[in-house]
């Protein structure tokens, strides 16, 4: 009996965990993520990749240069979408997304410095580094040593505003929850033309890059 009723709950609790699931994600009123290079996409016209990278995970510090090199020597023939994707287990991942989120809504091209900043300087935001710092001290040096070299001083109060503001916040559960819903395990981890590289989390270098492209870019 006790058996029975402990099961019954337990359906019960699943299929309200499964609600959960499928509830309907926000839909933004831009696709997320960010163009490298500031063109726009043109959907079927180049070799897409999304890489969702974390601005405070070793791995994508070391696969990100290589990407951007394989990228770069296809000229404009490969385009590179980031999806900012905050892995649970990094403690200071959501402030550096939603900081990368915010500085964007000042201007998109601050968006790959930034990242690119966070990757130079992500020592500091470990969770070891930063295990006895408090949150808002986290946020504070993010915000004076990776943000503003990059936004500029003028830039700060506007920041501020918009890192505490819903739009940020909303932002970054949609990346997150884009990611989640397409099966991201952690970071980092790409799509190539929609299609997840199995392989993703051990970091791929230029030649590996190369001998993805090079068959894809031969048949545009
Ligand atoms: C954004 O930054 C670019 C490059 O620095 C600059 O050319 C552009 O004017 C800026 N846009 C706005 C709206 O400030
Ligand atoms: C965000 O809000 C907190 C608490 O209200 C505040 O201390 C902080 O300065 C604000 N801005 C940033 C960038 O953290």
């Amino acid at each position: 009996m006790v058996s029975r009723v402990s099961l019954l709950l337990l359906a019960v609790i699943g299929c309200w965990a499964c609600r959960g699931c499928l509830a309907q994600i926000p839909i933004p009123a831009r696709t997320d993520g960010f163009v490298y290079g500031g063109k726009p996409l043109e959907w079927g016209e180049t070799v897409v990749v999304e890489a969702f990278l974390d601005p405070v995970c070793r791995h994508s510090r070391h696969a990100w240069p290589e990407l951007k090199k394989a990228v770069e020597h296809y000229n404009s023939r490969v385009s590179v979408v980031l999806h900012l994707f905050p892995n649970s287990y990094h403690s200071n991942a959501l402030i550096g997304c939603r900081s990368i989120h915010a500085a964007s809504k000042l201007n998109r091209s601050f968006v790959y410095p930034l990242l690119e900043r966070f990757f130079k300087y992500q020592e500091g935001y470990y969770d070891e580094t930063t295990y006895t710092k408090s949150r808002s001290t986290v946020a504070d040096e993010i915000t004076n040593n990776i943000v503003v070299p990059i936004i500029g001083q003028a830039n700060l109060a506007a920041y501020k505003t918009g890192f505490n503001d819903s739009q940020s916040d909303q932002a970054a559960r949609i990346s997150f929850k884009n990611g989640c819903a397409r099966g991201v395990p952690g970071t980092p981890y790409f799509f190539v033309n929609g299609i997840p590289l199995s392989d993703s989390d051990s970091p791929l270098d230029f030649n590996e890059w190369i001998s993805i492209f090079d068959p894809l870019v031969a048949k545009m």
